[in-house]
């Protein structure tokens, strides 16, 4: 019988991770299966329970259980503690072990497809909910010359850079008058049509945006894109995190050019 895998999340109906890994099962000659497992809001870990009941092997998890899928797992890598939040699960007998590649994801997606240097570059990370923590410590490790989050509500801002030395928090308007290489939106605005209020200026010459919402042109990468910016969403994270999932659960890493083709549809 193929090794079982799923998402878990809510909503799941939408997600690509079934299609991606069944892509990579497919280029590497693996047995498995991937399917979906929107668990009700108060039952993540029962709906792991039961996943883990009927032999699954591991798990990636979604909105809005990436913080409890940390609780959940015995053991947990040092990213997955630093962003307090667990993205991948790997079961082997009793051990649940917990990983988060989002930001290793965002980090090979710039670095590697998007030809973009983080090393030496003015970094704003926009947002400071989980998906802002989950990317802050490989952003970290790759040497910006400067990191600096920025929150509407500001106060979360300075809490989250609190955890982490020489990060600075604060509000969008305390950016007045500073400009930044690399800009990464790690807000929920793109969804909802809205774009954080940037100030005038902000975007450095040559400057990178990158949105962490995918599938969609937001106001933010068109904001960017007016100010001569380059841009790109956040479809190749996506890409990347469910390839070092993959790695974790089977050792082997995919070919991520053609999945991510594929789903660019070209
Ligand atoms: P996630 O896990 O996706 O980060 P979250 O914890 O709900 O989810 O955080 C959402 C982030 O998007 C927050 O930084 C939020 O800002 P606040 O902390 O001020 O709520 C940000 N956000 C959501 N909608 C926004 C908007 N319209 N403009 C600017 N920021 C927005």
């Amino acid at each position: 019988m193929a090794d079982r895998y799923a998402v878990i999340g809510h909503p799941v109906a939408h997600s690509k991770s079934p299609w991606i890994h069944t892509e990579f099962a497919r280029q590497t000659g693996q047995a498995l299966e991937y399917g979906r497992i929107e668990a009700p809001l108060e039952g993540f870990a029962r709906a792991v329970d039961e996943f883990r009941a009927a032999g699954g092997r591991g798990a990636n998890v979604t909105l809005p259980f990436k913080e409890q899928a940390f609780s959940y797992c015995g053991e947990a890598s040092a990213r997955a503690r630093a962003a307090a939040a667990v993205n991948t699960l790997r079961f082997e007998g009793a051990s649940i072990y917990g990983d988060n590649t989002d930001g290793v994801g965002l980090v090979i997606d710039l670095e590697r497809n998007l030809g973009r240097a983080i090393a030496g570059k003015r970094l704003l990370l926009m947002g400071a909910g989980g998906a802002a923590r989950g990317v802050l410590q490989p952003l970290l490790e790759r040497g910006p010359a400067v990191l600096r989050i920025a929150n509407r509500t500001a106060r979360r801002a300075e809490a989250l850079a609190g955890l982490f030395q020489d990060v600075k928090g604060g509000g969008f308007g305390d950016l007045a008058g500073e400009s930044f290489d690399l800009l990464i939106n790690a807000t929920s605005a793109g969804l909802a049509n809205d774009t954080p209020a940037l100030p005038q200026g902000i975007f450095a010459r040559g400057a990178f945006a990158y949105d962490m919402v995918y599938g969609r042109d937001t106001l933010f990468l068109a904001l960017a894109r007016a100010a001569g910016a380059a841009t790109s969403d956040g479809l190749g994270m996506l890409v990347e995190q469910a390839a070092e999932s993959f790695q974790l659960w089977r050792g082997k890493r995919p070919d991520t050019a053609p999945v991510l083709a594929a789903l660019r549809g070209r």
